[in-house]
Formats: C-alpha cells, sequence, structure tokens
C-alpha cells in the first residue's frame, strides 16, 4: 500500500476505500466515491465556516497560529518592517523581493496612478455626512468597477497588471476623499514628490506629514497586507472565481473587513477602551465578558492560539508615535486590560491573546483618525494582498467557480396546497 494514502472502512458497507493524501491533505471529491448505495450523493466533509478546509493552494503567506508566526513569501513580517509597504505589495505581488530599481519603478507606477477618476471629486457627497467611512470607502470601490470597464478583462495577464497597480493606488485616495466628505472638508489631491504612504497622509490631513508617522503607518500597513485565507480574502477569492472584474470583488472582501469579528475590531477595541474609561472598572468589564455579556475585543484569533506576531510590532510601533503625538490615555486602560485577561483561567483555557487589533486603534487615535477610519485603513493596506490572492487565484489551474455544497435537512418532495385547503 503507497505511504501517502489513507485507508477509510465505511462500516455501514464493510467497504475500504484508499485516498491519496498530498501536500498534508485529502481530496474531498475522492469521498464522493463513498456511497451506501447508486442514489446516494456519495460522502461530504461538513465543515461550516471553514473550521480545517484548505479552499486552495497559495506561495503567499504562512501563519503557524500555535508557534505565533507570520511570513510573507518566506520573510517573516518582523523582518519586513525594515522595508516599506510599497516593498511589501512588490513582494506579495510578484513572490520576491524588488531590486533598487524595480522598487522605484513599482513606486513611480503607484504613483502614476493615484489620481482616481474625475466623478470621484463629487462622489462622497452623494452620502450624508454622517455615513460610516468604511461604507463610503466600500461604494467608492464598487465604483471604480463602474469607471473602468477595461478591468474586466481578468484572463488578459496585462490588464491585470494595469488594474492592479491602480488598485494598490487608488484605494487610498478613495480612503482620504471619504475620510474629507466625514469630516465635511474638502477633497485634497494628490501631491507629486511624495511618497504614497505620505501622499495618503497629505490627502486625509492637508499638512505636511511627521516623518515618525510616515514610517508608524507604513510599518501598520505592512502589518495588515496579508493574512492568508481569512473571511475578506477568502471573499475576494470565492467572487473572483466567477471571474467579475477586481474592484467588484475587492467591494465584496471590503464588506467581509467591516464586521466587528473581523476588521471591524479595531473600532470596536476602541469603543470598547472608551466604555470601561479606566483601570478600576475592568475587573468588572471581565467578568461580564466572562459571563457572555460581550467579547474582549481585539483578543482571541481563529489560527493564532499564541500572541499574535502583529499585536507586538503594533505595540513597538505605538511607542514611537506617542513620543510624537503624546500618549493616548486609553493605553494605560488596554495594557492593564491586557494583563488581568492574560492571567485569567477563562482566557488561558481558551488561548486567547491580543491580535494586531488591540493596539492598533490607539494608534490611530493618536495620529487624529476619527475611529471610522480605523477598518478603512485596515481595507487599504490589505488591498495588495487581496489583489496577490487574487492574481494567485486566476492562474491556478485547479480553481473554478467557488461553490460550496450543503446538507439538505429540509422537507422532503410535497405537493402544494392550494391557500383554500391550508389549514
Ligand atoms: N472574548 C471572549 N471570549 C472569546 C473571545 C473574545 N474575544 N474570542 C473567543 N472567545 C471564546 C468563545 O466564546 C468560545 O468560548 P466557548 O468555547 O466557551 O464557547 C471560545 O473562545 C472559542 O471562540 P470561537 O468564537 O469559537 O472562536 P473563532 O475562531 O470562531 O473566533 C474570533 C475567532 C477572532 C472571531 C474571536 O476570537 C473574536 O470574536 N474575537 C474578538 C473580535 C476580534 O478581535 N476580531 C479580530 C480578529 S484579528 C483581525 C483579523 O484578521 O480580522
Amino acid at each position: 500500500m503507497p505511504a501517502d494514502t489513507l485507508t477509510l472502512t465505511d462500516n455501514r458497507t464493510a467497504k475500504t476505500y484508499e485516498v491519496a493524501i498530498k501536500d498534508g491533505a485529502i481530496k474531498a471529491t475522492d469521498l464522493r466515491q463513498i456511497k451506501v448505495d447508486a442514489d446516494d450523493f456519495g460522502l461530504m466533509t461538513y465543515d461550516p465556516a471553514f473550521m480545517n478546509t484548505a479552499a486552495c493552494k497559495s506561495r503567499i503567506t504562512f501563519i503557524d497560529g500555535d508557534k505565533g508566526i507570520l511570513n510573507y513569501r518566506g520573510y517573516p513580517i518582523d523582518q519586513l518592517g525594515e522595508g516599506s509597504y510599497v516593498e511589501t505589495a512588490y513582494l506579495l505581488l510578484h513572490g520576491e523581493l524588488p531590486n533598487a530599481a524595480q522598487l522605484a519603478d513599482f513606486s513611480a507606477a503607484l504613483l502614476a496612478r493615484v489620481e482616481v477618476p474625475a466623478f470621484f471629486d463629487n462622489f462622497f457627497h452623494a452620502f450624508e455626512q454622517s455615513a460610516h467611512t468604511m461604507s463610503m470607502w466600500m461604494a467608492g470601490l464598487a465604483a471604480l468597477s463602474a469607471a473602468y470597464p477595461g478591468a474586466r478583462k481578468v484572463l488578459d495577464p496585462a490588464s491585470r497588471h494595469e488594474y492592479t497597480l491602480r488598485g494598490i493606488a487608488q484605494v487610498l485616495t478613495l480612503a482620504a476623499y471619504a475620510h474629507r466628505r466625514a469630516q465635511g472638508l474638502p477633497i485634497v489631491k494628490p501631491k507629486a514628490g511624495l511618497g504614497l504612504v505620505e501622499n495618503f497622509l497629505h490627502m486625509l490631513f492637508d499638512r505636511e506629514p511627521d516623518p515618525v508617522l510616515v514610517k508608524a503607518l507604513d510599518v501598520l500597513f505592512i502589518l495588515h497586507a496579508d493574512h492568508e485565507q481569512n473571511c475578506s480574502t477568502s471573499t475576494m477569492r470565492l467572487v473572483g472565481s466567477s471571474q467579475v472584474d477586481p474592484f467588484t470583488a475587492l467591494a465584496a472582501a471590503s464588506g467581509a473587513l467591516f464586521g466587528p469579528l473581523h476588521g471591524g475590531a479595531n473600532e470596536a477595541v476602541l469603543k470598547m477602551l472608551r466604555h470601561i474609561e479606566s483601570v478600576e472598572n475592568i475587573p468588572a468589564f471581565i467578568e461580564g465578558v466572562k459571563k457572555g455579556e460581550g467579547r474582549l475585543m481585539g483578543f482571541g484569533h481563529r489560527v493564532y492560539k499564541n500572541y499574535d506576531p502583529r499585536a507586538r510590532i503594533v505595540k513597538q510601533t505605538a511607542d514611537a508615535v506617542f513620543a510624537v503625538t503624546g500618549k493616548n490615555p486609553l493605553l494605560d486602560v488596554a495594557v492593564e486590560l491586557e494583563r488581568i485577561a492574560l492571567s485569567d483561567e477563562y482566557f488561558i483555557k481558551r488561548r486567547l491573546y491580543p491580535n494586531v487589533d488591540f493596539y492598533s486603534g490607539l494608534i490611530y487615535e493618536a495620529m487624529g483618525f476619527p475611529v471610522e477610519m480605523f477598518t478603512v485603513l485596515f481595507g487599504v493596506a490589505r488591498t495588495s494582498g487581496w489583489l496577490s490572492q487574487w492574481e494567485e487565484l486566476i492562474c491556478d489551474d485547479d480553481q473554478k467557480i467557488g461553490r460550496p455544497r450543503q446538507l439538505y435537512l429540509g422537507e422532503a418532495r410535497r405537493d402544494y396546497v392550494p391557500l383554500e385547503n391550508r389549514g
């Protein structure tokens, strides 16, 4: 019997099957041969929330959740912080770090595309000023699909490359425009001569950005750029598998990110810290969480059962930012909350540690961002990861349109009863 196989016995029929193991997995479709009789559809796997299903092969991001390891294209996340977000975006897309000339070309190509079509000058005025910035940004992504019909040629590599560059660059401009709308301020156009992240801060705040804050935001963007098959990336892949244009898929992915269990957690953390207000209120809050009255936002992760390596770097970045902006007064609450949670049996038993969102909001707030921008910041950085994963999906011969199955547990066939005959 070949070593790389799994032998299964169906005790319903006493039949034995052999299925191949490749790359540490069996193919779910290999189980379809396991049937009780000819009418049986064949055995399926039941995996709500995809707890143990690999939906793709990928060469982009590696996570070891037990050890707290995160690598992009093999490079540890803490080392990538020595470079820039633009370099990381290149790495995610191309698979290798750029040399100096490649980095300069890539950076220039992004900056050349940072300006959005003219209709966006007024686009966000269609929304109430009170609209959530993330909702406006998401609408902006969908509107890029209307602006760029050429992006529908998803099987053309040159077209994909062009719109990938526009996507990575223009999500920043849309985010800045949406922010300005939410603040009731006029838009600020991109400025020649600034780097990508610098330009973003210029469009947001209309002043010369502090280099320390540019570097801090750059690091935060690197940390958020990709995270393998999370909820929004899986959405990007599922929607992208229908061969729709990338901007429609990005809008869908951003919708998934908006939820408080995913990218919306950074906003929820800050609201939670404001609600707790002071260190004395923490024990009562923790007791409430343990009783199921709410979650400790910014804690826990589906994959990490150890300290999220991104959270560690965010915490270090906070020190650099607070040296410029002054300390966020909620930092003391966050630090004490973390200390108490990490020594509490409830969190220890469930292996709940701070994730990337626990401290990032404190930095964003100190930098002058309103809470409604926090998830947008996550999204603009994640766009490079979403588009890299989309490129990989389109080029993968194993991929078809995504289409999960179900276990139908509803009524068997029955006849329609006219309204007058129903009791
Ligand atoms: N606070 C309190 N209890 C929690 C928390 C939390 N933050 N997270 C999980 N638990 C408990 C949960 O109640 C369950 O307990 P029990 O076994 O007694 O029912 C157990 O831990 C397992 O939780 P789960 O919901 O089955 O775990 P999951 O893998 O489905 O959820 C999660 C992962 C991130 C959605 C969850 O930990 C959570 O809701 N965290 C708070 C929201 C958050 O910070 N999200 C950001 C994630 S990191 C950024 C990103 O990539 O999006």
